[in-house]
């Protein structure tokens, strides 16, 4: 196997502490004639009297000298392991014991990256990272959020072929739409949790019931791609990495590609990471084709993504759109009420559909396809979800749409671009699909449709009647140009709700 280099390699690390009533920023360890680097994460996030931070020395790997001392491995334990004739192992604070040894030039022997994660159920998965899962013994109730130390040897892992979204032989590509997975640092609490007749379960831990729900119907489905449409993340939440990790690990571990837009909790509260850093830390995972989308449009992650037929054709069959709904803003019209969709990215969306479609004309060929289906994906429903003339299929509306109280008129540029279809989440327990009637000669749809939760952690109730976790799932047929729906729900066994959406790249009224 190939490795690519590392650049540096870690030759020692420690713990210190400082006051809490200092700022953050001048907390630095002074102990050693080293040049310590500090990893930007209070290892006590904020519980305590103290704040505790990891630091490091690296050294470049051209610049190690054979015989000097690296660090070969490290245990979180309270007593000492053996040491051998050749290798010591010396003590650092938080239970921390690395094990020294000689360099030899063998950089896969060594750790050449270090990082926090937090929470009993935190996971990393980056390739060639290795959790340490024995938490860091820092004397705190931390309880559930303890930190781990996470590793990585050898340089980064080289960056994934991106192949192009292309049908199966059977031409058929399917999707699966998570939402609202509200993923915590730490396992979380599930507030509704029912039994399989709806009847109330005792509060639960969350997340690795979350996990556990993606990673089935991953398992039943073997989606073509997943999307995961807004509030990955709870509120206010103390690390946004671990959480993150933990919501995209089942697709990074089937090798499923995800793409991702953001909803409004995802970066709420005073400790989350931005969009904009959450975009970044998605952007280097394995698997994902989440982009932040161009500069100059609102939002972060307005994005698109092009599915091929099976053959080697490079005329897409469908086009995927991914738009920022933004979040909460204050507001003296209704309570909560949220940002609507801005005109920069209508704009966008407009042109980049037009520039697209005449793309795909020019292309045009004997052999090219026949149909050709777009979708659209975000987080916040549109106000058109509140249309008291919505036929509604496949599905119930539970509670009453919570969208923006401005209408900017996103709904209209979907219907002059022949978008069939819409997925939102937000609403936990609304997972219908709703058509309005044409408008004039317009053609009928998009469809706008709702997944329902998949997170333990959001709520799923409304009144005092609770619902079962549920997702929805989606698959094109490249040769019919048609589109059906159905979703898979906790406790059910098969299908639940299926529909035909669109037939011959048309959509399909429901049946009166
Ligand atoms: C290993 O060596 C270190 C450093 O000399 C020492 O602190 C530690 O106690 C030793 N471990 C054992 C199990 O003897
Ligand atoms: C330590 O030394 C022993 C004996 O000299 C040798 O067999 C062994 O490979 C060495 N271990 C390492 C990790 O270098
Ligand atoms: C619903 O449809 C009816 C009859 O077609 C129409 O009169 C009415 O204005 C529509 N309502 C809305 C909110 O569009």
């Amino acid at each position: 196997m190939l490795f690519q280099t590392a650049k540096n390699v870690v030759i020692d690390l420690t713990i210190c502490f400082c006051s809490s009533t200092h700022h953050s920023s001048v907390c630095q360890c002074n102990s050693k004639p080293l040049i310590w680097k500090r990893l930007e994460k209070d290892l006590l996030l904020g519980t305590s009297k103290q704040t505790a931070w990891l630091f490091f020395a690296l050294k470049e790997l051209k610049e190690v000298d054979t015989d000097e001392v690296v660090i070969t491995d490290i245990k979180i334990c309270e007593d000492s392991p053996s040491n051998t004739t050749n290798e010591t192992w010396v003590r650092r604070p938080g239970g921390i014991w690395l094990l020294r040894a000689k360099f030899t030039g063998d950089e896969q022997q060594y750790v050449t990256e270090i990082d926090i994660l937090f929470g009993s159920d935190a996971v990393d998965p980056r390739p060639r990272w290795t959790i340490i899962q024995s938490p860091l013994r820092l004397n705190t109730k931390l309880e559930g959020l303890v930190a781990k130390l996470t590793i990585r040897r050898n340089g980064p892992a080289p960056a994934q072929p991106c192949l192009p979204l292309r049908a199966n032989e059977d031409d058929k590509f399917k999707i699966v739409q998570f939402s609202d997975t509200h993923v915590v640092t730490g396992v979380g609490l599930c507030k509704d949790a029912s039994d399989a007749n709806g009847q109330p379960l005792p509060e639960s831990e969350a997340d690795p019931f979350t996990a556990r729900l993606m990673s089935e119907i991953l398992d039943v489905e073997k989606p073509d791609l997943v999307l995961l449409t807004g509030d990955q993340l709870h509120h206010d939440i103390a690390d946004s990495q671990s959480a993150m990790f933990k919501v995209f690990a089942p697709m990074i571990e089937r090798q499923i590609p995800y793409a991702a837009v953001f909803g409004n909790h995802d970066d709420e509260g005073t400790n989350a990471l931005s969009r904009m850093a959450q975009m970044a830390l998605l952007q280097k995972l394995p698997f994902s084709l989440a982009q932040p989308g161009p500069h100059e449009v609102d939002g972060a992650g307005n994005y698109y993504l092009v599915i091929y037929d099976h053959t080697t054709s490079s005329i897409p069959v469908s086009t995927l759109y991914f738009l920022d709904s933004h979040g909460q803003i204050p507001s003296n019209i209704k309570d909560p009420d949220y940002e609507a969709i801005k005109p920069t990215q209508i704009e966008w969306f407009t042109k980049t559909s037009q520039s697209l479609r005449k793309k795909r004309e020019e292309q045009d060929s004997h052999n090219s396809p026949a149909y050709h289906l777009s979708l659209a994906f975000w987080h916040i429903p549109l106000p058109e979800y509140t249309d008291p003339n919505l036929s509604i299929i496949g599905g119930q509306r539970h509670e009453p749409t919570e969208g923006p109280s401005v209408n900017s008129h996103f709904y209209d540029a979907l219907v002059k671009e022949g978008v069939v279809a819409v997925g939102c989440g937000h609403d936990h327990v609304n997972d219908f699909c709703g058509l309005l009637p044409a408008k004039g000669t317009t053609t009928t749809g998009p469809w706008l449709c709702h997944s329902g939760t998949c997170g333990f952690g959001g709520y799923c109730s409304y009144g005092t009647e609770r619902y079962h976790r549920r997702a929805r799932v989606w698959e094109i047929d490249t040769t019919t140009g048609s589109l059906k729906s159905w979703k898979r729900v906790e406790y059910v066994g098969g299908r639940v709700d299926e529909i035909v959406l669109v037939e011959k790249g048309v959509v399909v009224p429901p049946h009166q």
